[in-house]
Order: C-alpha cells, then sequence, then structure tokens
C-alpha cells in the first residue's frame, strides 16, 4: 500500500493530483502539439497524409467522438466553418454508429479519441471505412487501435493523461483542429497566407498566455469556494462560447457531482429559465465579440431572478463590475482562438469545486478512463 502511495506520489509531481498536474501541463502539451506541425510559418500536415488534394475535394466533415473529445470536436467544428466555410457537424460516436448516416464519397470524417481505444468510435471508424469515406483520426495514445485503422493519423502529444477527467488532451485536440482549419483555409484560399501565418504565430505564443492564466489558479480556488455548495448549476455561452461551455459543464458534474448543463444563452428564454431563482448559480462565457452583448443582456436576464452569475470574459471587452457577482478576466486572442484560453478556469474552477466537497478527483465514480465496451 505505502509503496503504491509512493509511487503514485512521485508521479504527481508534487501535484495533490493527477488532474491539477495535467491541467498546469498544458502550456507544454500545446507546444509539443503544435510545434512540429508549423513549418516556415505555415500548418504542415503533409506527414500525416492530409494531402492538398485531399483538402480540395472535401465536401462535408462529420466530425465523431465521445465525451470530452466530442466536445474539442464542437470547438473544431466552428473553427472550420468560420474560417474554411466548409459544412462540418459533430456526431456522438454512439449515435453516428447507428443512425445511418448520411455519407457522401468527398466527405472527410474525423474521429478524435484521446485513448484511441474507445469502442463507439472505433465502430465508427470502421462504418466510415466501410462505406469507403476518408478517415482522420486525432489520437493521443501511439500505436492505439484507432492510430492504426485510420487512412490518416495526426498525433495529439499531450503526453499520458492518467486523470479520469480529461484536461490537456482536449486543449491539444482543440490546437489540432485549428491547425486543420488553418490547413484547409490556406489550401482553399479562404484566408490569405498573411492570415494564416498570423494565426500560426499566435497558437505558437498561446503556451505563455495560458500559463498567466494558470498563475490566477487561486482566483479560481475562491470562486470555487463560493459555489461548492451548489446543487444545480447552468453554463451558458453563445457560439464557440457555447460549445466550450459543454466542456465546462462536463468537466463540474463528472467530479464534483453537481448536477450542471450547459445551454445556449440565447436559449434559455425558451424554457431552462424557469429554472433559474433566487441564487442558482450560473456561469456565463463570454469571449466572443460579435455576440458578447448579446450573453451580457442574458447574464441580465439570469441576475434579475436572483441568479449568482461567476462571468468569464475577454479582457478586451468594457463588463461593469456589477454585471456580475464574480468576474474572471481572460487574456486576448484572436476570438476563434479563444477556447485555448477559456477552457483553462472552467477546468480549474471543476477541479477545485469537486476537492472542496472531497471527492475523488481523479478518479470518480463510475467512470473509466477508456471506454472499451459498447
Ligand atoms: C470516457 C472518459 C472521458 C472521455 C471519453 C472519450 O468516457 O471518461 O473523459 O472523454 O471516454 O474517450 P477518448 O479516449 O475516446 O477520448
Amino acid at each position: 500500500q505505502t509503496a503504491t502511495w509512493d509511487i503514485e506520489a512521485a508521479e504527481k509531481g508534487g501535484y495533490p493530483h493527477f488532474m491539477l498536474k495535467e491541467i498546469f501541463e498544458q502550456p507544454e502539451a500545446l507546444r509539443k502539439t503544435v510545434a512540429p506541425r508549423i513549418k516556415d510559418g505555415l500548418p504542415d500536415l503533409q506527414v500525416e497524409a492530409f494531402t492538398d488534394e485531399l483538402i480540395r475535394s472535401v465536401g462535408k466533415i462529420h466530425i465523431v467522438a465521445c465525451g470530452t473529445a466530442s466536445y474539442a470536436g464542437m470547438i473544431g467544428k466552428c473553427a472550420l466553418e468560420k474560417l474554411v466555410r466548409v459544412p462540418a457537424e459533430v456526431c456522438i460516436a454512439s449515435e453516428f454508429r447507428y443512425n445511418d448516416p448520411i455519407l457522401a464519397p468527398d466527405d472527410l470524417v474525423i474521429v478524435i479519441s484521446q485513448s484511441g481505444e474507445t469502442a463507439d468510435t472505433l465502430a465508427a471508424l470502421r462504418l466510415a471505412k466501410e462505406k469507403g469515406i476518408h478517415t482522420m483520426a486525432i489520437v493521443n495514445v501511439v500505436g492505439s487501435s484507432i492510430a492504426r485503422e485510420a487512412d490518416s493519423i495526426i498525433y495529439t502529444w499531450a503526453g499520458p493523461e492518467i486523470a479520469v477527467a480529461s484536461t490537456k488532451a482536449y486543449t491539444v485536440q482543440m490546437s489540432v483542429m485549428y491547425l486543420i482549419a488553418l490547413k484547409m483555409a490556406l489550401v482553399r484560399g479562404t484566408l490569405t497566407e498573411e492570415e494564416v501565418r498570423r494565426y500560426c504565430e499566435i497558437i505558437q505564443a498561446m503556451p505563455e498566455k495560458q500559463q498567466d492564466i494558470l498563475a490566477q489558479s487561486d482566483t479560481c480556488q475562491y470562486f470555487a469556494s463560493r459555489f461548492q455548495n451548489a446543487e444545480h448549476l447552468f453554463y451558458i455561452g453563445r457560439g464557440l462560447d457555447y460549445a466550450l461551455s459543454m466542456e465546462g459543464s462536463l468537466k463540474l458534474k463528472e467530479i464534483s457531482y453537481i448536477h450542471s448543463e450547459a445551454y445556449a444563452a440565447g436559449e434559455l428564454k425558451h424554457g431552462t429559465i424557469s429554472l433559474i431563482t433566487d441564487h442558482v448559480p450560473v456561469v456565463a462565457v463570454a469571449t466572443q465579440e460579435h455576440i458578447y452583448e448579446k450573453t451580457i443582456s442574458n447574464i441580465k436576464e439570469v441576475t434579475t431572478r436572483g441568479a449568482k452569475v461567476l462571468l468569464v470574459v475577454n479582457d478586451r471587452f468594457e463588463v461593469k463590475d456589477d454585471i456580475a457577482d464574480y468576474i474572471l478576466r481572460l487574456p486576448t486572442t484572436e476570438d476563434v482562438l479563444m477556447p485555448l484560453l477559456a477552457v483553462i478556469p472552467l477546468q480549474l474552477f471543476a477541479y477545485y469545486t469537486a476537492v472542496l466537497r472531497g471527492c475523488d478527483v481523479d478518479k470518480p465514480r463510475n467512470l473509466a478512463k477508456s471506454v472499451t465496451v459498447e
């Protein structure tokens, strides 16, 4: 027993949990994943068999994954549609495989998996291959089943992820989706070379900005202490912020056991707002310039009804201090890339909430790191 504990403690490298260690490893994981894919300032995915010919021919993109990986896919969908103007949809693997998906010969199926062994994702990959569709996999574990079977493989270099709740794998999955989008945008001419170069530079500088947020972990701990006794919690956001909210909500519920849901902020008034009463906690994410004022209006809708709001906001926006009970200001970057920064406080918030509630953070009940059965 003692020996096991000692080994584990050593592996945690001074952190109380693997999850916290992995949250703090994100800048490094991002650097390692991105650096080999940027050559002369431009995205280079040739080695992964993502050829220009293939890129030009793609009609529609189906992103297929489970859990956190599917939420990285949601960010990818937004990035692809915004930067490449290519239609993209995200399908949960267990749904995709049994829903007789409509696939055209020039479609591309991208599966995302940290472990590379998730049964439903593997089955979805095999189904797409059977139908003669080009498949690409974004996988963290080298040599895993999904990595071996996909036509094109892009590894994320997050290193081993031990905590059941995925953190650094999610961030690097997003970064690979951005690189795919930028490469496609370059080849298909939806962005100029200069624009793509700029995005690449910004992504390469992102680890430092992530570091700045990690340095504010005490603030996230304080916010967690204000919300730790919640029974229900809502996350709201629009567009990319909504996609990110889904991951924030999943993190919180899987490790702290607080019931939480993510809502598209504009959809609240169509039902969910009936659940917003005095002291109901809401985490609002507002990082996208073209819609942040809309999200601010939604925050007013919930605060009027007594909600206790934590706002995670892009520092560039001038929001008044009294708009929310707690405000976390994020360093700014290109809007489409904001999830690479905004995810960190959401992860830390979930982590500290779970710790304060005395939960087994690294091994939450009923969950497995890799689900190899259906
Ligand atoms: C399990 C894990 C999740 C993970 C999901 C997909 O449910 O608990 O953290 O997101 O599987 O795993 P994958 O290895 O395919 O990314």
